[in-house]
């Protein structure tokens, strides 16, 4: 692209035009700045647009040798990158990035994705990433890029293995089979933590729970785990109650239960919270929440120590899974290679996805959703009708926000939809009394304003 100096707008926003052999300048007054280039030799022509009341940048190319018309807008909003060619041979227009459905997903997962999932597609596309064999060098490589991004933003230490799986649901099947023999314990904070008891029983194991008082704060001195339990489970933040145990809280029991593994659900907590991998034993998480990315993949962070638990299932033929059991998957991500083939545009994307996050820093990730869930829970309280389901501030998600409603909540997400953001309702029987907020990092700071004028302007 041309680099060129802008000459100083007049106060009223004149249009001065400025000419050279091959460039010139002119300016729409207070609406639109236009440059126009003719590139030296080749004939071509560029124009590059700034629209001053949108801030959009428009960015359009006629090649003289195709004919060939090519449009890239940048929106500075949603930093979305659109390009629209329209082919002078078989008149046909491509619209390789269209312009989006301008709808914000506040939405606790699925959720809004992040832009430039769009241009690591269209890298894809032009790399033929997706055709790639999952035994390639190239899919070794996008799986190493991944494991070396997740390790720095999560920090993750080396005695820890990162495999690919389907869900977090798969996960939790994967972890019962793979470390428990006979026994396993389940802290319920939500329905999420309760899937995970349910399926350690459909796995024909022994379970016991302790369910936490949503509404106090969360004493884990009080819990008392039979010395028989194999494996203890955790969400750290249970998306259908926005309850989080923090980290501090899963250490005393650590230190309570030091001989007992714990398995934690961090589907919706990370990259926002922090997990201490030297008092747990696995992690793991869907990318379609946190990590802002379209579903289908479940990522799964465990200790080396788990192996040998597997091995010694295997050996007493208990079911380990087949395909993929912790050996087998330990074996594989140590060669970044996956057990069967797996959904390598996600991996791509994730891996893309990891190393923008780290770049931008977990720091200010972490700074930005603390003021985006101030904002909200103070909107909550302004608003009059809004109230944090969980009562205990202690353990208020600051990733999923879940709020009884005293308006109709039909109407509610209805008058937001058509403000143009879409929220989630309560899960399960809460649907009518709950609404549910992500917080996620691809929630911007200007769309979650843009949610609390409009919560605040509801009903008024
Ligand atoms: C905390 C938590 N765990 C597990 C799951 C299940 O995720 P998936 O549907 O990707 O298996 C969810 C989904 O909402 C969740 O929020």
């Amino acid at each position: 692209m041309v680099e060129c100096k802008l000459p100083k707008l007049d106060a009223a926003g004149s249009s001065p035009v400025f000419r050279s052999k091959d460039f010139f300048y002119t300016a729409i007054p207070a609406k639109l700045i236009l440059f126009a280039y003719r590139l030296v030799g080749s004939g071509n022509l560029f124009f590059l647009c700034h629209s001053r009341e949108s801030g959009n940048l428009f960015f359009l190319c006629h090649s003289r040798e195709s004919g060939n018309l090519f449009f890239l807008c940048h929106s500075r909003e949603s930093r979305n990158l659109f390009f629209l060619c329209h082919s002078r041979e078989s008149g046909n227009p491509f619209c390789l990035n269209s312009m989006p459905n301008t709808k914000k997903y506040f939405t606790v997962g699925p959720t809004e994705v992040f832009p430039q999932i769009y241009e690591y597609i269209q890298t894809a596309r032009e790399e033929k990433i997706f055709s790639i064999s999952h035994r390639s060098p190239e899919f070794s490589s996008i799986y190493k890029n991944a494991d070396k991004y997740l390790r720095q933003l999560l920090n993750i230490p080396d005695n820890f293995h990162i495999a690919f799986l389907s869900s977090a649901t798969e996960c939790m099947e994967r972890i019962i089979e793979n470390t428990v023999e006979k026994e396993s314990f389940h802290i319920i904070n939500g329905f999420f933590a309760r899937r995970f008891r349910e399926i350690s029983e459909q796995c024909s194991k022994q379970t016991n729970e302790y369910k936490i008082n949503l509404h106090s704060k969360f004493e884990p001195y009080e819990l008392e785990i039979p010395g028989t339990a194999e494996l203890i489970t955790i969400t750290h933040n249970d998306t259908s109650s926005g309850h989080a145990i923090e980290m501090p809280q899963i250490k005393v029991i650590k230190e309570k239960y030091p001989n007992i593994p714990i398995a934690l659900d961090a589907t919706t907590s990370v990259p926002y919270y922090e997990i201490d991998f030297q008092i747990i034993d696995a992690a793991f998480y869907s990318v379609q929440k946190g990590f802002g990315m379209p579903p289908g993949l479940g990522v799964l962070i465990f200790k080396n120590t788990f192996i040998e638990k597997s091995k010694y299932l295997s050996a007493n033929n208990f079911n380990r899974g087949t395909f993929f059991n912790f050996e087998r998957l330990a074996e594989n991500a140590l060669k970044f290679q996956a057990t069967v083939t797996p959904n390598i545009p996600a991996i791509y994307i994730l891996s893309r996805l990891s190393e923008y996050l780290y770049n931008y820093g977990i720091d200010t990730i972490r700074k930005e959703t603390e003021l985006k869930s101030k904002l909200l829970y103070d909107t909550f309280e302004k608003s009059g009708y809004l109230r944090p389901y969980i009562e205990s501030v202690e353990n208020l998600s600051k990733t999923t926000l879940v709020a009884v409603s005293d308006k109709d909540v039909d109407e509610l997400c209805g008058y937001l939809r058509n403000n143009g953001i879409e929220i989630s309702r309560g899960y399960r029987e809460k649907k009518d009394d709950q609404i549910r907020i992500a917080n996620f990092p691809t929630q911007s700071i200007l769309a979650t304003e843009k949610l609390c004028e409009l919560i605040l302007s509801y009903g008024r």
